[in-house]
């Protein structure tokens, strides 16, 4: 036995770093209890409920006993439902071969950073980004690169900075578009040369497209138009409504399906049975008006929260095209947004997410507002932050 107590959890787990936000969220909760009304604007997943088609097709699997297992991949008839969305909504065309339907993205990182990283290697991440993708490639044993990224490229990764942080240990380069905590895209041209780049210093592109179909202005593609030699993520959790049934899906290269498929075995046997027939739902024509419904929504709230926020002091200066989050420097009120969310929640009954739970880049002079909730919760939060900061 080495020096560490076999009693005591093992490393990898004891340093992993918690949510933050869960510390606001379980205080919102108990001031709840208490009796105060709480704006909620630190939640990243809808408040609509699943549409109403996937809950009835959810309900009629059940009652069909649609209770046991799917093959590791997925029902077939979802991975073909999958792959005709690819054609109906951006032109691609996808065989339904490379979709592995997965437990949410979640499920889909950890099969694309499993098939991919060996101990030592590395993978080039952005600083502010969703914080368990780094910590998933810590648990494998490889190394988070976090690229501090800023307004001047978009909060995204560039072709020059993939050039100054990527080493000869890179096995992959994770993006996000729209990102979490930003809601900022990479533009085409940038995606165009990222395709081309990573490949060509030897590693793999995970494009993240987890809040494709929430975007609010531009047009946009998915990174599956400019290569197959790439792994693509998304999830029914976020656009289809769907957080809770834990269902995504992964794009992988024809090289790695083979693998990717005993690691589906190994990891997760299977994803849940009947979420996937719930989700062939999800892409019935009624579902996807309501679903752009749902975006118009979202699109409002976006358009009311950003002029206010900044018309309080906030700067935002990028403007988040996706998503439903907006990344704003608080650093005329504060140094340190952790303690400054805290406050804000004792005061003024306002949730935050502070910048430390996407990384540390200027993470203390952030704070991630989500507008996961009504325009007239949004109204009374800004009229609470106005208060709240003496204005
Ligand atoms: C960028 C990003 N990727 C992946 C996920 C995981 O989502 P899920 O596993 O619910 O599909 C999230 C959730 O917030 C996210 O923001």
């Amino acid at each position: 036995m080495g020096t560490h107590s076999k009693r005591l959890p093992a490393a990898r787990a004891a340093d992993i770093a918690p949510f933050h936000v869960m510390e606001v969220l379980a205080r919102a909760k108990a001031l709840e209890r208490a009796g105060r009304h709480i704006i909620h604007m630190e939640v990243g997943e809808p408040d609509f409920h699943s549409p109403g088609p996937v809950l009835q097709a959810g309900q009629v699997a059940l009652r069909n006993g649609q209770t046991h297992y799917t093959p590791a991949v997925g029902l077939g008839e979802l991975r073909e439902a999958i792959a005709a969305f690819y054609q109906h909504r951006y032109g691609v065309a996808v065989p339904p071969e490379r979709v592995v339907v997965t437990p949410g993205a979640a499920g889909a990182l950890q099969l694309a950073v499993a098939a991919l990283v060996d101990p030592g290697d590395n993978v080039v991440l952005t600083d502010p980004g969703y914080p368990c993708n780094r910590h998933l490639v810590s648990l494998l044993g490889g190394r988070p690169i976090n690229v501090p990224v800023g307004p001047d490229s978009g909060y995204q990764l560039t072709p020059q900075l993939l050039e100054r942080f990527a080493t000869s240990e890179t096995a992959a380069v994770l993006i996000a578009s729209p990102s979490n905590p930003t809601g900022t895209m990479v533009s085409e041209e940038q995606l165009r040369r990222l395709v081309a780049d990573v490949p060509a210093l030897g590693g793999h592109l995970i494009v993240d497209e987890i809040y494709h179909g929430l975007v609010y202005e531009g047009n946009y593609t998915t990174a599956l138009d400019l290569s197959d030699d790439l792994f693509v993520i998304n999830s029914f959790s976020k656009y289809f409504g769907m957080t809770g049934w834990r269902l995504g899906w992964l794009v992988a290269p024809e090289s790695h399906l083979r693998c990717v498929e005993k690691l589906a075995q190994n990891l997760f046997i299977a994803p849940s049975t009947i979420a996937q027939h719930a989700a062939l739902a999800a892409f019935l024509p009624e579902t996807l008006a309501l679903l752009e419904e749902r975006r118009q929504a979202f699109r409002e709230r976006r358009d009311f929260l950003l002029p206010a926020l900044e018309r309080l002091g906030f700067a935002v200066p990028v403007v988040p095209q996706g998503a439903f989050y907006i990344y704003a420097d608080c650093s005329r009120f504060t140094s340190d947004s952790r303690s400054f969310a805290l406050r804000l929640l004792e005061d003024a009954g306002v949730a935050l997410t502070p910048g430390v739970d996407f990384g540390s880049y200027r993470a203390a002079q952030h704070v991630r507002f989500a507008y996961t909730t009504a325009l007239t919760e949004l109204e009374e939060g800004v009229a609470r932050l106005k208060r709240f900061l003496g204005q």
